[in-house]
């Protein structure tokens, strides 16, 4: 399903097709260029990455069953009690929210499990309550919201592109323990992930993105300003993080090179979260430390 950057007729509308590859060949770091040149086939680019490899196929299958099957059981429990979940789904561009976000999803009820991934603020939101428009879609009994970003982007992309002003961003910090306290408070199950991936496989995503009209649309103006933002991100990423890890909402933080072993780090984390009818710790397993734990693991 390979078609040619940019070429007329794949997606005329998106102008910022072929940017990254311009990125690449001219304003990328010498040492960037030449990690992503270097990266073929299932090598993972970045060398600081605990795995040179992507998880044999197999095994993620055997873990990914497990796993799915605990995830069912998850599903009826919290339909069954009455149990209300938010997940949050946070990371850089190109982290592989999405993709975790639909394993997650895959088996569950639809009505029940439900994504959230809210567009940038109107013109009405951005005059309300910052929180407000989120707390439309908090999950009632029996039902599990998944954001594909959240309340985060105060903290992270907004502060990378100006799009709120410092106070607003203060104003977050200060509410941001109330609001999540106050959830937690009434019963909700509340799970954080960030999904932290490397400059490097950030851009072989990207380029991948680029060359194929079935992923095209999932690249943003945003994608493409921010690689020149690399370092504002880490800045923001880092203050976020560190400022909202809190005992009663904490941060599970996953290297996410590898795919695979993200999504299951990602559903371990979810599982692991809650007490459910038929959960089964030896299947669910202990999280891999090499590449999940808290704010401090960020590289
Ligand atoms: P995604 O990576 O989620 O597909 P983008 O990369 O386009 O989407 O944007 C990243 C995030 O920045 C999104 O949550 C989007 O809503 C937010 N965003 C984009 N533009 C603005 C804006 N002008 N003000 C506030 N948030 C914005
Ligand atoms: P810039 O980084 O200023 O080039 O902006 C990148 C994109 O974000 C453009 O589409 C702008 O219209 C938009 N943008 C920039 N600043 C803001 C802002 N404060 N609020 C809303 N949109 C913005
Ligand atoms: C994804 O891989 O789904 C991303 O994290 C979404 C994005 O490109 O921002």
């Amino acid at each position: 399903a390979k078609d040619g950057t940019g070429k007329r007729g794949s997606l005329p509308d998106l102008p910022f097709v072929g940017a990254i590859t311009r990125y690449l060949e001219q304003d990328a770091p010498e040492a960037l260029r030449k990690t992503v040149a270097a990266a073929d086939g299932k090598r993972i680019p970045d060398p600081s990455y605990p795995y040179a490899e992507e998880m044999k196929g197999k095994d993620y299958d055997e873990r990914m069953a497990g796993l799915q099957l605990q995830l069912v059981r998850l599903m009826r429990d919290v339909i069954h009690t009455g149990k209300r979940m938010v997940v949050l789904f946070e990371g850089r561009d190109a982290a592989g929210k999405g993709g975790t976000i639909e394993r997650v999803r895959e088996n569950l009820n639809p009505r029940s499990a439900y994504i959230v991934a809210l567009p940038k603020p109107s013109e009405r939101e951005a005059g309300e309550w910052y929180f407000q428009r989120y707390v439309d879609w908090l999950p009632a009994r029996g039902e599990i919201a998944l954001f594909d970003r959240s309340w985060y982007n105060r903290g992270v992309v907004e502060k990378v592109f100006g799009f709120c002003t410092d106070a607003q961003r203060e104003t977050f910090f200060r509410q941001l323990p109330l609001f999540e306290t106050m959830l937690v408070d009434d019963g909700v199950i509340l799970v954080k992930l960030w999904l932290e991936v490397s400059r490097a496989e950030q851009l072989k995503r990207f380029l991948d993105r680029e060359q194929d009209p079935l992923k095209q649309w999932k690249l943003s103006p945003i994608d493409v300003e921010g690689l020149a933002k690399w370092d504002d991100y880490g800045a923001a990423i880092r203050d976020t993080l560190l400022r909202s890890h809190s005992g009663i909402a904490p941060w599970t933080v996953i290297r996410a090179d590898d795919k695979r072993r993200a999504r299951i780090a990602a559903i371990q984390a979810i599982l692991r979260a809650v007490d459910f009818a038929g959960r089964d710790d030896e299947v669910i397993g202990q999280p891999d430390p090499q590449i999940t734990g808290g704010p401090e693991i960020l590289p």
